[in-house]
């Protein structure tokens, strides 16, 4: 991972980044290359129909009037927020991957320039290539940020240790199922403990028995590899606030009996984007040291058909007591999730927070690059407030108190599955079954956790989408 650093332009590197506005408005490393290059540049820009709007890249080779071998304008529109910084930054970060030294003024756009300059920059670098003959890695070691202060290097240095978190579930998601059993994402948790001081405990198939995690168990019934539960407990000594997350850690969802067509199937090793973030947020929580308490709890196992696999009409019985009947064995989040709510809420914690990628429903209701966010009080408002902080897009959806009776059973306390609309919020509604009394937000990423395109930071495959928006509720949570 790249060191930031600080210094001057004249200093020079690899590759110089500069940002433009609308317009061909320069900031002030454009202006120095401008000045330093001159005509030739307008040829460029005319040439590629450059001229500052966000998404808008150009190399230049530096030649001889400035000391850098690559140029890349990069633009970012009107009056830049942190947001547009980031995916200027994500672009300029893949145009300067082969760079051993990156500077830039893009920082200066913004108000928390510096971090979303780290940020951009490293995700928009980020690459998957565990399983490639030839892996091209960045080459890039070191960023200066140019005239930047003590202050921002401070708040970049805490981006670095979220992208870092970042791009852990970015591979956590990208692994192919077959890699990533319930056993080795808890040998992964593990890890994270050893590095970071976290307490990990870790529930084995026969601890679930005794457990009554009979969601868990029921979505794992079809499967060879036997299920896991995962405890992750950030405690520091000073803890202003005790937040609980909980993430659905389906490492492949075929439907199970009620199984999906074949299309439906290919990207389904997504399935445990939740689980990989609450695992990344703790681990990014407790590097960053928040003084905040955090428990993550991560229900891990497949979704598959085998012969003892839960049917149709079968029942289950959830660790706090209430009864499922199962309709569609697909609907096999929130099963899972019951299990992963009922734990966590026993601790008590101040606020309960789940993450999953639940339902197809709500990429029909947000499209693909929108969160939906659920939930009682205003734990969804306090949600979708720390996803604008951290520039993650999330929708507050309603909880009407009459779809209930869509998820009303004929033999149990409820069934998974509701009509045929609004699938989002009465998988929301059952969820809530399992939360007691704590302030509740259930995030649905079933869209944006991968992406099918690259767009800034965003690389296609496994985006890490939820790790930021879960940092930034801790940070909300403390009293500094
Ligand atoms: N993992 C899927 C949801 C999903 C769909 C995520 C598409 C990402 C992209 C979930 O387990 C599922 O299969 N949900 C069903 C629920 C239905 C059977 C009530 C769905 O959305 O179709
Ligand atoms: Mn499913
Ligand atoms: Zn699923």
């Amino acid at each position: 991972m790249a060191e930031f650093t600080t210094g001057t332009l004249e200093e020079g590197g690899d590759a110089l980044v500069v940002g433009v506005g609308s317009d061909r408005a320069w900031d002030e490393g454009a202006a120095w290359v401008v000045e330093r290059l001159g005509g030739r540049l307008s040829g460029y820009f005319d040439a590629a129909d450059f001229s500052g709007k966000p998404g808008q890249s150009i190399k230049v080779p530096g030649g001889n009037e400035v000391p850098y071998d690559l140029v890349v304008f990069v633009g970012f529109g009107d009056t830049p927020d942190d947001e547009a910084v980031r995916m200027a930054a994500g672009t300029a970060g893949l145009a300067t991957s082969r760079s051993a030294t990156v500077v830039t003024t893009l920082h200066t756009a913004s108000a928390d320039g510096a971090a979303a300059v780290a940020m951009g920059l490293l995700l928009g670098q980020y690459r998957f290539d565990a399983h490639r003959s030839k892996p091209k890695p960045s080459l890039t070691e070191t960023v200066r940020l140019v005239g930047a202060n003590e202050a921002d290097m401070d708040a970049a240095g805490r981006a670095v240790v979220i992208a870092d978190a970042v791009a852990l579930v970015r591979d956590l998601v990208n692994t192919p199922a077959v890699d990533k059993s319930p056993e080795t994402l808890a040998g992964v948790a593990m890890d994270i403990g050893e590095h970071t001081g976290v307490r990990v405990v870790v529930h084995d198939l026969e601890a679930c028995r005794e457990a009554g995690f009979g969601g868990l168990l029921g979505v794992n019934a079809g499967a060879d590899a036997p299920a896991r539960m995962v405890e992750l407990w950030y405690e520091p000594e000073q803890a202003d606030a005790f937040v609980a997350f909980v993430g659905k850690g389906i490492v492949f969802d075929s439907g199970g009996l009620s199984i999906k067509p074949a299309a439906g199937m290919e990207t389904m090793k997504t399935d445990m984007s939740g689980a990989a973030a609450v695992f990344g947020a703790v681990q990014a929580i407790a590097t960053l040291g928040l003084p905040v308490k955090v428990l993550g709890v991560a229900p891990l196992t497949e979704n598959l058909t085998g012969g003892s696999a839960t049917k149709p009409g079968d029942v289950l019985k959830i660790r706090n007591g209430k009864t499922i009947e199962v309709l569609n064995t697909d609907a096999e989040g929130r099963l899972v999730l019951a299990d992963g709510l009922s734990l966590a809420v026993e601790y008590e914690p101040d606020l309960v927070i789940d993450i999953a990628t639940l339902t197809g429903a709500c990429v029909v209701a947000l499209g693909e690059k929108i969160a939906g966010v659920l939930g009682t009080g205003d734990a969804p408002d306090r949600v979708a407030d720390a996803a604008g902080v951290a520039g993650e897009r999330i929708w507050v959806l309603p909880m009407p108190d009459d779809y209930r009776k869509l998820i009303e059973s004929d033999v149990a306390d409820m069934k998974n599955i509701g009509g045929r609309y609004g699938g989002t919020m009465t998988a929301a509604l059952l969820l809530e079954e399992f939360v007691g009394d704590v302030p509740w937000a259930h995030i649905d990423i079933a869209g944006p956790a991968r992406s099918g395109e690259v767009d800034g930071y965003i690389v296609k495959g496994a985006t890490g989408f939820g790790v930021r928006t879960l940092v930034a509720i801790a940070e909300s949570m403390t009293s500094s």
